[in-house]
């Protein structure tokens, strides 16, 4: 059954003993009739990760850890850079690729996401790409050309296994953070829809269906049951309202309930 991601990443949040912290309580508060096909993810900023995944394995709590970025080359002359042989060792699995904070403030282009998901999937990593629209696209009625295009850029020439392995988030950038206003249902599933439209055209029906297609920018308990119910949202990507454990378990209650 095609599995319902629902996850949260923390930014640059969260000291060892908060992140420890979290893990205690999340392991409190996550219902323990949790359907199957829901697979809950944090990513946790890189000084954590290894903690965090080595708890949630302990604990054997049902949970992907990822990382917030990866640089492409397997080793170099990269100062500050983590490569993917590096995240490999601290035990994560997914990769969060071309947030729209990474590529506003950080340089990340279309070009350095697509290498970045090639270097991933060389490594056995699972890309978590993230595309959105800016405002300013949004009022230019060109959402849907943006975020086609960023989405085309990141998996370009992705056979069909690999391309199964990606997941694509779709986060307008206006509907991120506290100023975000969140997209309604209808406008994601409006772009969400598009998406799948272009990923039937280069990969078919069958294959563009599997390929999970999440929806971030503003998730809150109130509006989670809502999205999670489009039919060309795969899954949710939370910021602030999954910070705290027992609010992301709460969202994970009413998903678990509405699906
Ligand atoms: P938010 O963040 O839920 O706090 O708006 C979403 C994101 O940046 O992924």
């Amino acid at each position: 059954m095609k599995k319902t991601y629902i996850g949260t990443s923390w930014k640059m949040n969260k000291t060892l003993d908060q992140s420890l912290l979290f893990c205690e309580q999340f392991k409190k508060h996550l219902i323990t009739d949790l359907q199957q096909q829901i697979q809950p993810f944090i990513i946790p900023p890189f000084t954590t990760v290894r903690e965090v995944t080595n708890t949630i394995k302990n604990n054997q709590i049902n949970c992907l850890i990822g990382v917030q970025n990866m640089h492409f080359e397997d080793t170099g002359a990269f100062t500050g850079e983590i490569s993917p042989i590096m995240v490999k060792d601290t035990g994560a699995y997914l990769v969060e690729i071309g947030h729209s904070e990474r590529r506003e403030f950080f340089g990340e282009t279309d070009l350095t996401v697509h290498k970045k998901v090639r270097a991933a999937l060389k490594h056995g990593l699972k890309p978590l790409v993230c595309i959105g629209d800016s405002a300013q696209e949004k009022a230019w009625n060109i959402s849907a050309e943006t975020v086609i295009k960023q989405m085309k850029a990141a998996i370009f020439g992705l056979h069909q296994e690999q391309i199964q392995q990606v997941i694509i988030a779709y986060e307008p950038i206006w509907a991120i953070g506290e100023n975000g206003i969140p997209a309604t249902a209808e406008e994601a599933e409006t772009i969400h829809k598009k998406l799948r439209e272009a990923l039937t055209d280069l990969y078919g029906k069958e294959i563009a269906d599997n390929i999970h297609l999440l929806y971030g920018g503003s998730v809150n308990s109130s509006n989670c049951a809502e999205l999670i119910n489009q039919p060309n949202i795969d899954g949710l990507f939370i910021g602030r309202s999954a910070w705290q454990a027992d609010s992301f378990c709460n969202i994970l209650s009413i998903i678990n309930r509405s699906i």
